[in-house]
This record gives structure tokens, sequence and C-alpha cells, in this order.
């Protein structure tokens, strides 16, 4: 038992920090990879959080798709608070009470019906289920096919793999040269696609069903239906990239169920646990049985904590109904947005919607949006996106709209 000490060596070494608030820290201290922070918050509730100076703030990006039970929801803050208490962390050497339900509750939305159960694999990111998921891919499908087909401007994440899958050229030329063997066609065009797999050699086509990262850009249903047709012919897996999309954010608890396709993989993270790092890999049984023991692992996926984290937050998430909640309010939301001034079009499903502006003035309404007490997300220069909480009010739909009215004008 480690007793807590009045004064310590801790309070002393930080004493003699020099503290500005947590925006001018940050900078101080931490890589500017993110560029300079937007803004420091210390607590949050619902859609709602509160910065250093106590202001209040409608959270429209819910820690970009991640918060959909909103801030420190109780079920989910009790639970990891009482796990907190009974145990944190052992191993993958050893099994826990937690993971296995995670697991179960995962294959049950993924793949309701009888006979079409998988396996899951968790570690702590979106990034590195999507690596894990290339793995499997190249794993079941062998050393002579050892392509991955992305899309062009997907987004998988920023580790070498998921990076090299990913398809957008501006965030991966300076880390060349990237992992060989994968290209990437633009979504919608069948005939592309089908000359890629013609080639030879594809273990897996890897796609998010809406390019999030990319604008919110809806990947067309006719092609979604092509791309399993051409899998199935050319014996590729798919491995669909729901990190942002699943977990009810679009309507549906995943994305691929609006459009009647059965992925052979499913990569999932962001809202799973509500805000504690989870990922997950979900992968049809018979693909499931090619990673054997010593195959691949990360020392803190499926830990106790973190899957306490996620199993509070995915039945909460059953509880009320959050694909019902996302189609609702989403319904709301886009309505309020067609019909804001300055905005020229509305894309995405749920409460995944991107606003394309009829000016190239998304980071600057963003910043006056956020002066004015509401968070949104500019993607280059004329998309905002949004993804607030599930639970969000028509109250707080509302208001966000109003203030959003200003910022345009
Ligand atoms: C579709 C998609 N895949 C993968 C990732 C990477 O996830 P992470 O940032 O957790 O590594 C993201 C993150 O935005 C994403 O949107």
């Amino acid at each position: 038992m480690i007793d807590a000490v009045t004064v310590s060596p801790s309070d002393v070494m930080l004493g003699e920090m020099e503290i500005h608030g947590a925006v001018a820290d940050t900078a101080r201290y931490l890589m500017n990879n993110y560029g300079a922070p937007k803004a420091g918050f210390v607590s949050g509730r619902g859609a709602t959080l509160i910065d250093e100076s106590g202001r209040e703030v409608l959270d429209f990006l819910g820690g970009i798709a991640v918060c959909s039970l909103g801030h420190c929801p109780p079920s989910v803050s009790d639970a990891i608070a009482a796990q907190a208490h009974k145990l944190i962390h052992t191993s993958n050497y050893f099994a826990n009470l937690e993971a296995p339900k995670v697991a179960y509750l995962i294959d049950r939305l993924v793949a309701p019906s009888p006979g079409e159960e998988g396996r899951v694999f968790f570690a702590n990111s979106g990034a590195e289920v999507n690596e894990a998921a290339i793995k499997l891919a190249r794993r079941y499908a062998g050393p002579e096919r050892t392509r991955v087909v992305g899309l062009k401007d997907g987004f998988h994440g920023r580790t070498m793999g998921a990076l090299s899958a990913t398809g957008q050229e501006g965030k991966k030329t300076a880390f060349q040269p990237l992992v060989p063997g994968f290209s990437h066609v633009e979504a919608g065009d069948t005939e592309a696609l089908e000359a890629e797999l013609a080639k030879g050699g594809v273990a897996a086509v890897i796609m998010e069903p809406i390019l999030g990262e990319a604008g919110v850009i809806e990947v067309p249903a006719a092609f979604i239906a092509s791309v399993r047709e051409l899998c199935d012919q050319f014996g590729a897996l798919l491995i669909l990239d729901e990190v942002q999309t699943g977990f009810g954010r679009t309507g549906k608890w995943f994305a691929f169920q609006h459009f009647g396709v059965k992925p052979d993989v499913v990569t999932m993270a962001k809202a799973i646990a509500s805000g504690f790092p989870v990922g997950a890999l979900w992968a049809r049984a018979e693909v499931a049985k090619a990673f054997l023991p010593g195959d691949h692992g990360t020392t803190f996926g499926g830990q106790p904590l973190a899957m306490a984290a996620a199993l509070a937050t995915i039945t909460t998430m059953i509880d009320i109904d959050a694909p019902a909640l996302a189609a609702e309010r989403g319904a709301s939301l886009a309505r309020g947005l067609a019909s804001t001034p300055g905005i020229a079009s509305v894309s995405g499903k749920g409460l995944l919607l991107g606003a394309t502006l009829k000016s190239a003035a998304a980071p600057e309404v963003a910043k006056r949006s956020l002066e004015l007490g509401l968070i949104v997300n500019a993607i280059g220069t004329s998309v905002l996106r949004f993804a607030p909480p599930l639970v969000v009010t028509e109250f707080e739909i509302d208001r966000a709209l109003e203030i959003l009215k200003v910022a345009i004008s």
C-alpha cells in the first residue's frame, strides 16, 4: 500500500512548473503535431463542455464522434470508477470477466443473424485495429495475396500500415516510403476496382462506408454492393472501417447495415467506450481463425478497465436505442442545416453530417462558432463536420443552428 504524504517530491517538482493554463501549457510542453489548441476544457456533461474560465460551450463534434452518450455519461463514469477500484490491468496472458461480454455484444450488433457469428480482437485505437485487420487479411489470404486496395480520400489512421491504406496523399507525402502493396481507386469507380482486383494478389479491399475525414462524403450504395460482389469474384476480403460510423452514429448500429452488404471484417473504435481508448476488430469466424497464438497482440488491448468502459457504453446505447436517437435528431439537424443561409448542401447520415458552405470559409466559421459557444469542425476550406452526442436535445440543436447562422453571416 502506498500512503499519501502531505508534501511529496512530486508536489515540489510540479511547484517549480510555471503554469499559464491548459492552452498555453499544451503549446509549451507537447509536440506541435495538432497545431495550437483552440480551447481547453475542464469538465463536461451531455453535449456541454466547460472551459477553464467557466464558460459553457455546445459540443457538436463530440470528441470527433467519440462522445455519443455525451460527456461523462453517468453509467460509464460509474463503471470506470467501480472497475478502477477492483482491477485495472492484468495482461493478455489472463482472462477477465468483461472482455467476453463486450465481444458478445459487438458480435450480436454486427452479425445479428444466426450462423454469421464472428470473433473479436481488442486494441486501443482506430489505427491499431486497422493495422490488425490488414495483418489478419494477409494471414488469411496467405503469401501469394498480399495487396490491399483502398479508396482515394479514404482515411484509416496515422500508423504506417493504416497510413498506407489511407487514400489522402497530403497526409502521406512526408512519410514515404510507406508499406508496399497498397493501391487506391475512386469511390464509385467500379471499373477501376475491378481492374485492380484483376491484377491479382489482392488480400482485401478496405473502405469506410461514409468518408468521414474527407468531409462526410457518402459512398454510393450501388458501389458498395459492387465492392462486395467483386471481392467475392476475386476472393478478396471486404474490410469495412466503421471507426467513425459505428455504434449507432449513422442511424443504424453500423453504417453497412444501410446497404444490405455483409462485410468479412469490421473495425471500430471512437464511440465504443465513450472516450476510453478502445478499438475492436470483428471478423467472420472463418476469417478470425487465421490469427494463431503469437500472430498479433497489444499490452492494453481488452484490459478490464477499458472493457468496463466499453461494456457500460454499449449496454447503455442498447438500452436507449442509440441508432434511433441518431436517426431522429440527425433528421432535425440536417433539416436545420439545409435551411441555414450560406449552406449549399448537407451530406451524411444520422448524426454524422457535413455541411458544404457556399463560400470557402469553413475554418473562419468554425473559429467564430467557437467564440460564440459552439464547437464544429472545419474539413478543408468549405465543409463543416457535425458529430454531436446522439443524446443531443432538440433545444440544443436549435441553439447550435442559431449560433451557426450568426457565425456564417
Ligand atoms: C474512419 C477512420 N478510421 C480510422 C481512424 C483512426 O482512428 P484513431 O485516431 O483512433 O487511430 C479514424 C480517425 O479519425 C477514422 O475516422
